[in-house]
């Protein structure tokens, strides 16, 4: 049985977990909620629009379908602005490695993102080409946790989901690994990544001989 390793995108592979938190710290100082750092965590993985949804519902505000797509594209105009100046530095610390190595044992990788941006991402610090397969927010309908991106990108590289390895930073990622019978590993912090099947802090703590010890679950 072959593995298969799909990558979530947004702080998993680049640092981009702060730019969505800072542009959504100012969206929603637009209706005059200051975003938290805990609230920001039950983002991270979330769609646009549920994002927004969520903030909304935690300042009781209301706003009108024309005031929100202004919200949701002002969000992103701002998000953007962080990520054009985005180079190969902002790419995670041990992930090219990583990459190279599951591409050089002849594995195949995707990507498993909620972002409409993933492609403008990848392309901008320059790793588009180590990946055979893109699930990402164009593709998909149902946003994470529902376990729609995974399940298509496990069956674009043509591996089981149980043989699908998933690396996720996010609570609705690891979930959404999770419920697709995937095994599902958590980077970054512990504590909200609890349901995760292994936790590290980076990927300069996991070695590919760990990732090819890992069975099916
Ligand atoms: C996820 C991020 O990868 O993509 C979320 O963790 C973001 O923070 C979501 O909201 C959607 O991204 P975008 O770039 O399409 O707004
Ligand atoms: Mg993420």
């Amino acid at each position: 049985e072959e593995k298969g390793f799909i990558f979530d995108l947004d702080g998993v592979i680049v640092d981009t977990a702060k730019f969505h938190f800072l542009a959504w710290k100012k969206a929603a100082a637009e209706f005059n909620f200051e975003l938290t750092h805990q609230q920001n965590e039950q983002l991270k993985g979330v769609s646009r629009v549920d994002s927004l949804k969520k903030i909304l519902n935690w300042a009781n505000a209301e706003v009108s379908q024309e005031k929100f797509d202004e919200l949701a594209a002002n969000k992103n105009a701002d998000y953007l602005t962080y990520v054009d100046k985005m180079t190969a530095a902002d790419i995670l610390p041990g992930i090219k490695e990583i990459l190279a190595e599951i591409k050089k044992e002849g594995y195949p990788i995707a990507l498993g993102s909620a972002s409409k941006n993933a492609p403008k991402i990848l392309q901008k610090v320059g790793i588009m080409d180590l990946f055979d397969v893109i699930v990402d927010g164009n593709s998909v309908t149902k946003a994470k946790p529902n376990p729609e991106v995974f399940l298509i990108a496990a069956e674009k590289i043509n591996v089981a989901p149980n043989n699908c390895i998933v690396f996720e930073d996010a609570e609705a990622g690891i979930e959404a690994a999770n419920t697709a019978g995937m095994i599902s590993i958590g980077l970054g912090n512990e504590q909200n990544l609890k349901e995760a099947d292994y936790n590290f802090s980076s990927f300069t703590e996991i070695t590919f001989n760990f990732l090819k010890t890992l069975q099916p679950k």
